[in-house]
């Protein structure tokens, strides 16, 4: 299937909070949100609402040094910062591809690294800083779930 994408714009950290809530309510296990940009673009905020839109009350906070936070809500959030890790075979000998399993949402922070260690199920969401308050946000998919994810994104935003 021909890859989309969808350019938003949001005008502080709360507007993103909400955006991710958005995409939150629209996901199911096994779908993986990968996020890229520079550091402090907004992919903590956004994944604050995906949390959010998964029924997850726990505050979530950057996993950066623990790679991975678990959380429990409708469906389970696994929440990961790979930065710090270089190869994909660092990633591999975490053994953090085992969220890859179909039970969980899976939000990547830097997650573009090894696109070809990654489940074709997903969908990438691309943060630019546009000023001190805003954010361009391309989210892009080429999978039919992740398609019609941001079909409904697009209806509801
Ligand atoms: N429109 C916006 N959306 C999101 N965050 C914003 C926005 N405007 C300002 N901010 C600020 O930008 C920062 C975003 O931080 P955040 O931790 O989400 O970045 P990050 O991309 O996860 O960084 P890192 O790569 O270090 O993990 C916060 O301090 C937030 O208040
Ligand atoms: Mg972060």
């Amino acid at each position: 299937m021909k890859e989309i994408g969808v350019r938003y714009r949001t005008e502080s950290s709360r507007k993103t909070v909400g955006l991710g809530r958005k995409l939150g309510q629209l996901l199911h296990g096994g779908d993986l949100i990968v996020l890229t940009g520079e550091l402090g673009c907004g992919k903590t905020w956004f994944t604050k609402g995906i949390a959010l839109g998964l029924g997850i009350t726990e505050v979530v906070t950057s996993p950066s040094f623990a790679l991975m936070n678990a959380y429990e809500g409708v469906k389970t959030l696994f929440h990961m910062d790979v930065y710090r890790l270089e190869a994909a075979e660092d990633f591999l000998d975490t053994g953090l591809d085992e969220c890859f399993d179909g039970e969980g949402v899976v939000v990547m922070e830097w997650g573009d690294k090894w696109p070809e260690i990654l489940p074709a199920r997903r969908l990438n969401v691309a943060f630019k800083i546009v000023g001190e308050q805003s954010r361009e946000l391309v989210m892009t998919g080429e999978h039919p779930r992740m398609v019609e994810v941001l079909a409904a994104l697009d209806q509801d935003v």
